[in-house]
């Protein structure tokens, strides 16, 4: 029997403080320079977790022999209320993070210093752990990620079997929050936004639960299969535009279509996730993270 491939290691690494997101556009057509380019920026940086992905377009140019199934570009959402998610999809997805933001600040400027020579750079951001893993809304993220190592590999990591086994897709979405509009309601309102507690984090129960409040819009079943992700989001900002950089890995695509269309009333009821207005996505991309395996195959490293 064939080994189960390894995903690459930052996926799964937690309890870091600091978080560093730089999305890139390729501008050079010659694979040899950017795969060059790629492999000095991950053979330069140590002391840091660092994942790679890229998009649908990069990965059929870089790795021109096989795709994940169903694996795509982000396409704009237009919601049943006017809502919107753009999409903002490029190339090359540097996903960094650490205990210390000096290590982490270092790795950005190398990768940065390497990756300027192939590509340019269209998202930058730097995000943060907030009093204990809280959205900058003052609510618990992460709670209903999957707990052991098992059910995170199950949500996380494409199955043994198929295209891309051992690699994760992922979503990334910047949303900017309106915290005045969201800090004006009393907190029980804010509570049957979010479908939880805010002091206790408990999730609301029966009639409490309103069916769209974020959790009844985003925890959901499809063809009898729970539909699972293991979400790595932080809180971003300064004290005018702030908000969460969205950050999931899932193992296959619908995870993330089904909730999103959920969320924006893409759906028979068309109730919309109550969130939205209160935040704003602002970037939207779809990138696939290969295994280690296949991730220095394609480099040549
Ligand atoms: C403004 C953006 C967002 C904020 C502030 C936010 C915040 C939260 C909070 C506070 C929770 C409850 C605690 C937890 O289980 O983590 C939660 C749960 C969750 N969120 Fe979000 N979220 C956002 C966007 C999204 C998006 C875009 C998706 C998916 C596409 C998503 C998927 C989920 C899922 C799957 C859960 C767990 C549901 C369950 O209980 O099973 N969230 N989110």
């Amino acid at each position: 029997m064939s080994q189960s491939k390894t995903p690459q290691a930052g996926i799964f690494k937690e309890g870091s403080h600091h978080f560093y997101f730089l999305e890139y556009r390729l501008n050079s057509s010659d694979i040899s320079q950017v795969k060059q380019a790629m492999t000095e920026c991950l053979n330069a940086v140590s002391n840091v977790s660092v994942v790679v992905s890229f998009g649908e377009e990069a990965w059929r140019f870089l790795q021109p022999n096989w795709m994940p199934e169903t694996f795509k570009s982000f396409e704009p959402l237009q919601g049943q209320q006017g809502h919107q998610a753009p999409s903002t999809q490029s190339d090359v997805f540097f996903w960094l993070h650490g205990d210390d933001i000096s290590t982490v600040f270092d790795a950005a400027l190398i990768i940065h210093a390497q990756m300027k020579s192939v590509a340019n750079l269209s998202l930058q951001e730097r995000g943060f752990s907030y009093h204990q893993n809280k959205d900058l809304i003052g609510f618990e993220d992460g709670t209903a990620n999957p707990k052991t190592d098992e059910l995170k590999r199950d949500a996380a990591v494409i199955a043994d079997g198929r295209l891309g086994a051992g690699g994760s897709l992922i979503l990334t979405q910047k949303w900017v929050h309106d915290l005045d509009k969201w800090n004006s309601i009393p907190v029980h309102c804010q509570e049957a936004v979010v479908g939880r507690t805010k002091q206790e984090n408990i999730e609301l129960e029966g009639s409490e639960m309103p069916d769209d409040s974020h959790i009844s819009r985003t925890d959901l079943t499809v063809a009898g299969v729970p539909m699972k992700m293991y979400r790595r989001s932080a809180p971003f900002g300064s004290v005018t535009e702030k908000g969460l950089l969205f950050l999931a890995f899932g193992s296959e695509l619908v995870r993330f279509t089904s909730q999103l269309e959920s969320m924006y009333g893409l759906t028979e009821d068309q109730k919309i996730d109550q969130l939205l207005n209160f935040s704003k996505a602002v970037t939207g991309s779809y990138w696939f993270a290969p295994s280690q395996e296949d991730l220095s195959e394609m480099l040549n490293f």
